[in-house]
């Protein structure tokens, strides 16, 4: 096992972060792994770091994972259970199953990061979380090295949230995870943007390799490439009020967007509220919003940790005092 003293972080975090480790380990397989967690020092696993803000130099080892491989667990005329290890960058995984016209995951097309860290918020996007078809999971207990196998009921899941996220947080090593998929997909297309753009092409019977198709332009035009422009995707997560209080905003702001969902609850875009407090492409200093999505804040070029947070503080508080809504990160801090 190779241990790396002071690494910098800033190649191992998509907003491009300078802090360092005082400690760097990469893991190819489970004996790296169980290795790697033999010590006294504080622990932090990190997949494609897309969804972490170093605010300060990491005081411990930080285990990069790269425990990779994929296979098929299961399968009879209409499903196929496929495991990938959680090291698997989550997009190429997505391309192999897409590539077998195998449904299910296609519309979480080129999000970044790894499979291990997929679970840890439900990723989601365009009407789909890995909720949906997530069938188990195996993890690493960090204090003891069991090994304990999850199954999708038991990861808790929630928008942008799960069990890891929150009661296990920094307890468990996500090493693999199972999906269910389809060999007759049910082809989810009803997100505003991706019908338009299959339409757009007149394609009126779409396969799931045209849904990742539209899906990757979509993202590709609307989002900043972190290799190019720090960011961390959606900053915060999108509100959810109740009923009351929505129709209280929507009098005085009528064109506000919403989603209903279930037990009378509204969801906000967190994008809409932050550009009407005037955040949509503001700069201050090394850091700012980008221009075409106020909920994605970007690294202009040398932002530290601690300018990002400050700034996101700001437009919390000035989301609080305009709205009276409270802004939850999605984004998690070291
Ligand atoms: P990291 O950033 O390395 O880690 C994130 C957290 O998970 C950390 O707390 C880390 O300790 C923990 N963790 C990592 N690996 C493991 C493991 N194996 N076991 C246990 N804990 C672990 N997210 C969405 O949901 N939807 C989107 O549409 C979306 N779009 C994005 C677009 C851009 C441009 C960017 C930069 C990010 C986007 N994200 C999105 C956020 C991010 O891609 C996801 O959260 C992704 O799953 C993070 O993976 P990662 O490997 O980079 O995790
Ligand atoms: N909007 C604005 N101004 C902005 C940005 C957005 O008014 O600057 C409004 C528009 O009305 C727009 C609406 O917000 O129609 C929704 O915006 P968008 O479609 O960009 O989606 P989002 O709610 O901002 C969410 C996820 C994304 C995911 C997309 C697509 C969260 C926090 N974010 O973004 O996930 O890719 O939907 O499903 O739920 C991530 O988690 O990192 C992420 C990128």
């Amino acid at each position: 096992m190779k241990i790396i003293d002071n690494k910098s972080l800033k190649e191992h975090n998509t907003f491009g972060i300078d802090a360092s480790a005082k400690e760097f380990v990469t893991v190819k397989n489970i004996d790296e792994l169980k290795e790697a967690l033999q010590t006294d020092l504080e622990i932090l696993i990190l997949g494609g770091g897309s969804n972490v803000l170093f605010t300060k130099d990491f005081p411990g080892r930080v285990i990069k994972n790269e425990i990779k491989g994929i296979s098929t667990v299961r399968e009879n005329d209409n499903n196929v259970l496929i495991k990938a290890m959680g090291g698997e960058v989550w997009h190429e995984f997505v391309l192999y199953t897409v590539n077998q016209n195998l449904g299910g995951i296609e519309n979480l097309s080129l999000i970044p990061g790894t499979v291990g860290a997929a679970p840890m918020q439900n990723i989601g996007a365009y009407g789909t979380e890995i909720k949906d078809t997530l069938e188990s999971l195996e993890a690493l207990e960090i204090e003891t090295g069991a090994i304990k196998k999850f199954t999708a009921n038991e990861c808790n899941f929630g928008y942008r949230s799960s069990i890891f996220k929150n009661e296990l947080k920094n307890k468990f090593f996500i090493i693999s995870a199972t999906f269910n998929l389809s060999k007759s997909p049910i082809i989810n297309a009803s997100y505003g943007k991706v019908a338009d753009s299959l339409h757009e092409k007149a394609i009126s019977n779409p396969t799931v390799k045209d849904v990742s198709d539209a899906i990757i332009n979509i993202r590709s035009s609307k989002l900043p490439d972190w290799r190019k422009i720090g960011n961390a995707g959606s900053f915060f997560k999108n509100p959810v009020i109740n009923k009351k209080y929505f129709l209280k905003i929507k009098q005085k702001y009528p064109d506000v967007p919403s989603f209903e969902i279930p037990e009378n609850q509204i969801k906000i875009p967190a994008g809409w509220l932050i550009e009407k407090c005037g955040f949509r492409g503001k700069t201050k200093g090394n850091t700012g919003t980008y221009e075409k999505q106020a909920l994605i804040i970007i690294n202009k070029g040398n932002a530290t940790g601690l300018e990002i947070l400050n700034f996101s503080k700001e437009i919390q508080r000035c989301v609080k005092n305009k709205f009276g809504i409270k802004l939850d990160t999605e984004v998690n801090f070291y």
